[in-house]
């Protein structure tokens, strides 16, 4: 990938995948890629990278908070919409290449299928809160729940999302895969390690940038 070949609409990438699954890992490792090759790009994480987003997801973390299904899966889309029109927009207009550790599909997994909601209710207010924004690439690093479960003891902190149980998190799982099947995301497994994950990343951005399906 160089400069030349991000298109004027510029990219957007999405990681998705559950708690301890590497995402996070593998986009700071794509921007690492990015930085070196000076091809302009923003990094942002789901929910924050906005003054609202950030105060939002204080609220919607904290173990203290006690919140309805319908409000968690709102603030969520609330942080996401603002998000979308204060950063990711602007900067998909400039050209540049969105990197997005979670966006709309951890909606649909984690409040959809985890907490029992309307798939389809949850996936029509995130699109209209969103104007209807999809990545171009989304990567859902896929994880047995074991492996959630064995990478989540070693944590010393667990946020309120975090400290449900494994049935929770299979469906989670389950919902992903369910999605990545209906909507095309691109299934890595999170078990392999960080360097194999990487160069997988970079061979199907690379594929798709050079197929020329954006834009
Ligand atoms: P994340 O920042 O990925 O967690 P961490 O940095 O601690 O690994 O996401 C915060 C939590 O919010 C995570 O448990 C997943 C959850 N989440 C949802 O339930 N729905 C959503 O739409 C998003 C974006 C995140």
């Amino acid at each position: 990938m160089d400069r030349s070949s991000i298109g004027s609409q510029g990219l957007f990438i999405a990681f998705e995948g559950l708690d301890g699954c590497g995402k996070t890992t593998q986009a700071k490792l794509l921007i690492q890629y990015l930085l070196q090759r000076n091809i302009p790009h923003r990094h942002v994480r789901e929910p924050g990278g906005t003054e609202v987003g950030d105060k939002i997801r204080q609220l919607l973390l904290s173990p203290e908070t006690r919140l309805n299904t319908w409000g968690e899966a709102m603030l969520y889309a609330t942080a996401r919409a603002q998000l979308v029109q204060d950063v990711i927009s602007p900067s998909l207009a400039k050209g540049e290449v969105v990197v997005c550790d979670r966006y709309l599909f951890s909606s649909l997994a984690y409040q959809g299928y985890g907490l029992g909601l309307d798939v389809e209710l949850v996936r029509t207010i995130n699109m209209k809160a969103v104007g209807g924004l999809i990545p171009h690439i989304s990567f859902l690093l896929d994880i047995p729940v074991e492996t959630w479960s064995q990478r989540q003891s070693s944590k010393q902190h667990l946020d309120r999302i975090e400290r449900r149980d494994a049935d929770y998190y299979q469906r989670v799982r389950d919902g992903y895969q369910k999605l990545a099947r209906e909507h095309g995301l691109v299934v890595l497994n999170g078990q392999h390690s960080e360097q194999k994950l990487y160069s997988q990343i970079l061979e199907k951005i690379e594929a798709y940038i050079k197929g020329g399906r954006y834009n």
